[in-house]
């Protein structure tokens, strides 16, 4: 921790602070080690929000942050002897001076200290929702703390998502370094990954290259288990066991991207296993390829995020038409939402801290409009099931195209370019 700089957490601190009602404060707590069986755990991740607000990465940890700007960390004390086996910890005063917090207490004095520390404040604000066992511990805080001011109102307990949601929706320096470095791995470990896929790999030899060159590219782990899908099961968006063979005709769907520092990216490419397109493969892969290209224009500062969904249907229906998938009018496909034989899933999401970054898309009943620094993923798709009503030719046949895209005011970015998504591009690649 010798380099750390705890100057954007305390800024985000306080930053917060000046979102809440007078006389309040905000309550949010850290993952859990989980384990996978008897003492053997699985690997400590910090949870996002946690970690966006102190860059402290232990677990059994809690933060409260009040209206004035005062934050205090609970965390574990020093335990020489456990940190024989699981390594440093920061213990109380450690944590208080790295981090750059007012206060910081033993995580064992919490139930002691917390409804003390809450009696008589007008909102107390958390994370509704996202950890069963804390939200019944803030209720049973709120409840002791108003039995000790007995005649005061009562603690309001308010969802505090939204908001910090927002501010994770904005990406500050640090966070575009992060994101630009995570991207840049990913699209390096694409990019080799075409180059080295040879016919005759299985889903597993593929997902293991990908593997390889995240770490190679110094990241730690995937920000999602990968997809590595076969022909038909590329039609299966969560398809994870990655573990079939690839028939010589088939086109692989790879959705895989790494975990840098924190921070997630997502890529998508659907490439022949043969090294060359068949026609069929070829005509649906151009038509997600121009709804690639017209949604990413569509991430304009000031306009509604909604915009790219809206784009990606319109060219998506119009192809799906062309190839004669679809034969009502324009306008009816994109009525009754026809497209969705096809085209299932959304246009992207935010990305940042969590793959699926925990951000809105509407907020206080308006679509949120995209702003400089913002980035969200790019990838329509086009999948062809079984039960689909086409020529047989066409059935199995399943393609996404996934880039992330940062907002600016001089249009999009893609962070993620430099793994080409052209058809011929990725031949002359696999070649
Ligand atoms: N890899 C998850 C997604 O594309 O949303
Ligand atoms: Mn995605
Ligand atoms: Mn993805």
């Amino acid at each position: 921790m010798d380099d750390f700089n705890n100057k954007t957490y305390v800024k985000r601190r306080k930053e917060i602070s000046k979102l809440m009602e007078s006389n309040s404060c905000f309550l949010i707590n850290s993952a859990n080690l989980k384990f996978r069986n008897n003492d053997s755990s699985y690997f400590f991740r910090q949870d996002s929000n946690f970690y966006y607000l102190s860059g402290f990465v232990e677990p059994d940890s809690l933060i409260m942050i009040e209206n004035n700007g005062k934050s205090t960390l609970f965390c574990r004390e020093r335990n020489l002897e456990l940190e024989k086996w699981d390594g440093f910890m920061h213990g109380v005063d450690g944590a208080k001076k790295t981090f750059g917090f007012d206060e910081c207490f033993d995580i064992t004095e919490k139930e002691n200290l917390i409804p003390e520390m809450i009696k008589g404040k007008t909102n107390l604000y958390c994370l509704i929702g996202k950890d069963k066992n804390f939200d019944a511990s803030v209720s049973s805080w709120v409840n002791k703390a108003n039995n000790l001011e007995r005649h005061q109102a009562n603690i309001d307990i308010k969802n505090f998502s939204n908001e910090l949601g927002m501010m994770r929706l904005i990406k500050d320096e640090h966070e575009l370094s992060l994101m630009r470095k995570s991207c840049e791995i990913a699209a390096k470990a694409h990019k080799k990954a075409l180059m080295n896929i040879k016919k005759g790999m299985s889903e597993f030899d593929i997902e293991s290259l990908y593997l390889n060159y995240f770490r190679e590219g110094g990241s730690n782990f995937p920000s999602y288990t990968p997809i590595v899908a076969g022909g038909s099961n590329a039609c299966i968006l969560h398809y994870i066991e990655n573990n079939k063979t690839i028939k010589e005709s088939d086109l692989v769907l790879v959705d895989a991207g790494c975990e840098y520092n924190y921070y997630a990216s997502d890529i998508t490419r659907t490439f022949p296993i043969s090294g060359k397109f068949s026609a069929e493969q070829k005509a649906i892969y151009e038509v997600v390829l121009e709804a690639h290209k017209k949604s990413t224009e569509a991430i304009v500062v000031g306009n509604s995020c909604m915009n790219p969904q809206k784009t990606s249907e319109e060219v998506i229906s119009q192809g799906l038409k062309d190839l004669g998938f679809l034969k009502e009018p324009l306008e009816e496909i994109l009525e009754k939402k026809l497209f969705r034989e096809f085209y299932y899933h959304k246009i992207g999401h935010w990305i940042g801290l969590d793959v699926h970054d925990d951000s809105p898309y509407t907020y206080k009943d308006e679509e949120i409009k995209f702003k400089e620094n913002m980035i969200m993923t790019i990838e329509p798709g086009i999948y062809i099931n079984e039960s689909a009503p086409v020529d047989s030719k066409w059935k199995g046949i399943g393609i996404r195209i996934e880039d992330d895209i940062l907002a600016t005011n001089k249009g999009p970015i893609n962070l993620t370019n430099e793994v080409p998504s052209h058809s011929d591009e990725i031949e002359k690649l696999m070649a």
